[in-house]
């Protein structure tokens, strides 16, 4: 396996999980501030998140590559709104989409063809997840501090399931 991929996808896969560890964050904030619907929505993203980590994780070990898992940072805990904390959550997928980004023209430069086709998986749903994140900010902005309209947000966020496994 091309060593300098094989790096960057390990540099990846602690990435991905420190977005789980982030909306984990996010989560017990919510549920703290009682927004259970939302802490349920952000308690379900994080295990896509880890499960987006193993993805990479069972890549490598398929290409007989070394797994090297680092430290994960500390995410932040405190937000000023739930709000905040989508917006927060948007951003964090932008920035996952760059490090996508990056890995990927690595691994076109580096010519790892089955790199580029696993990633290309991660190209597509960094699509799906930034929409998401995105359409969510926006009904926060709509509802502002109109309680009634918090409430119904809440629960259609509560209504989500647990992620299916990435095939
Ligand atoms: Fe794995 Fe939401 O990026």
């Amino acid at each position: 396996m091309n060593a300098v991929v094989q790096q960057a996808i390990n540099e990846q896969i602690n990435n991905e999980f420190f977005s789980s560890y982030s909306y984990l964050a996010m989560s017990a904030y919510c549920e703290r501030k009682q927004f259970t619907g939302c802490a349920q929505w952000l308690r379900m993203q994080s295990q896509e998140e880890y499960g987006h980590a193993m993805r990479l994780y069972d890549f490598l070990a398929a290409r007989n590559g070394i797994v090297q898992l680092q430290a994960i940072r500390e995410p932040a805990g405190e937000y000023g709104s739930i709000a905040e904390v989508f917006q927060a959550a948007l951003e964090q997928e932008r920035t996952v989409t760059k490090q996508i980004d990056s890995l990927y023209e690595l691994a076109f430069n580096e010519k790892a063809f089955s790199a580029l086709v696993e990633l290309e998986w991660f190209i597509n749903e960094q699509v799906e997840e930034e929409k998401t994140a995105s359409v969510i900010v926006h009904k926060f902005s709509m509802v502002k501090d109109d309680p009634a309209a918090l409430l119904d947000l809440d629960r259609e966020l509560g209504s989500r399931g647990a992620p299916q496994a990435a095939e």
